[in-house]
């Protein structure tokens, strides 16, 4: 069976061809297609900008995966496309494009939540088992879920206030960097010391399975305020506290910093997904969204958790590319979630959650 899918749910226009034989599911084409060069000028994601620009590439872009997996439409057997979370405009680019390609080529169409799509990279050549946790981390959530079977979950907990990859991006614009901020605090720390500055770990011991970054985000802004902001002025412009980091002709002060924050979201991300583990007896867990990317929590992880689970295979993190927004996880998802939908009868819903 081959299945195309659809990913369009932020800046990226995405289109990806996977394909299931007895025992996995294979990608044969994976196309991204990202706005983001363009949003780093504005410092952000413009709902507007991003939509006009997957308007132009998104038929470009489903051309390149029929293209890369040799493959004529005609031979399709599903198309899956992400129905939301997401941006309005952006949502409905991808919506539309794939219920008219539905009901011009008669395909089946599978409508798929963006977040519980981030959890099927991992099922692209592997087989995690259930029960498993599910850990999502990206910018615009920290959730955990507890999986039973195929589209049976429970909701455990989630942030109450920023999302990790959010905490990481906005530290990073204080530090004058552009979005997305998580890669490039992630290899500053690489040569930091993460004790050097002590920051809170918001949440740790609340035994429950919430979360709270925004604390460590203050906690981090203040932290360069008071260590490395010489002049008086008011901080009004973004990236003049790094400038001054900087300038002070120190770059392990950055590197620190950076590790320091960095280990922080992570000693509590581990803490709840370990603890998620051992009280619902699961055996497994699938991390999934951007921070899922990030090296030091795929070590945290494997070394807080693997090792209270003899030497099974436990910890499943996709690889880079499919952490972050893809249409191959989307297409992954419909092996799985066989909820057809009417074509006419499909919408664009930028509010879906998890819980
Ligand atoms: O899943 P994603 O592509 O988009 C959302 O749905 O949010 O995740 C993007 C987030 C951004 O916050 C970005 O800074 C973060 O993932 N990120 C990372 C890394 N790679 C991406 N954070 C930490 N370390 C990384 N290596
Ligand atoms: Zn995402």
């Amino acid at each position: 069976m081959k299945i195309l899918g659809i990913e369009t749910s932020c800046d990226e226009t995405a289109c990806a061809i996977l394909q299931n034989d007895n025992k996995s599911i294979q990608i044969l084409s994976n196309i991204i297609s990202s706005s983001a060069n363009l949003q780093e000028k504005y410092g952000g994601i413009i709902p507007e900008k991003a939509a006009r620009e997957q308007l132009k590439f998104i038929i470009p872009v489903i051309e390149s995966a029929l293209k890369q997996a040799d493959c004529k439409i005609g031979q399709i057997d599903a198309i899956a496309v992400t129905q939301g979370p997401g941006l309005i405009g952006s949502l409905l680019v991808g919506v539309e494009t794939a219920k008219t390609l539905a009901l011009v080529f008669k395909k089946p169409l599978i409508p798929i939540n963006h977040l519980i799509g981030h959890f099927y990279a991992n099922w692209i050549g592997h087989t995690p088992k259930f029960p498993c946790i599910g850990l999502l981390v990206s910018g615009g959530h920290t959730d955990l879920v507890l999986f039973t079977d195929h589209g049976k979950y429970k909701y455990l907990g989630g942030t109450r206030d920023d999302a990790v990859g959010e905490c990481f991006d906005k530290c990073a614009r204080l530090l004058g960097f552009s979005y997305p901020g998580g890669p490039k605090i992630s290899k500053l720390a690489q040569n930091g010391n993460p004790k050097k500055f002590p920051l809170p770990r918001p949440m740790i011991d609340s035994n429950n399975f919430d979360f709270s970054f925004s604390g460590l985000k203050t906690a981090f802004i203040n932290l360069v305020e008071e260590k490395f902001r010489t002049s008086k002025k008011a901080h009004t412009d973004i990236g003049s506290s790094w400038k001054e980091v900087s300038d002070s002709k120190n770059n392990q002060d950055l590197a620190d910093l950076c590790a320091s924050l960095e280990t922080a979201a992570i000693e509590v991300l581990v803490k709840k997904a370990a603890l998620a583990v051992l009280r619902h007896k699961a055996n497994q867990i699938v991390v999934a969204g951007g921070v899922a990317a990030n090296q030091k929590l795929a070590e945290f992880l494997v070394k807080t958790i693997k090792t209270k689970n003899s030497s099974r295979e436990v910890i499943f993190i996709p690889p880079p590319i499919l952490c972050t927004d893809n249409a191959a996880m989307i297409a992954a998802s419909a092996f799985f979630i066989k909820k057809e939908i009417n074509p006419l009868k499909l919408q664009a819903n930028p509010n879906l959650s998890l819980s």
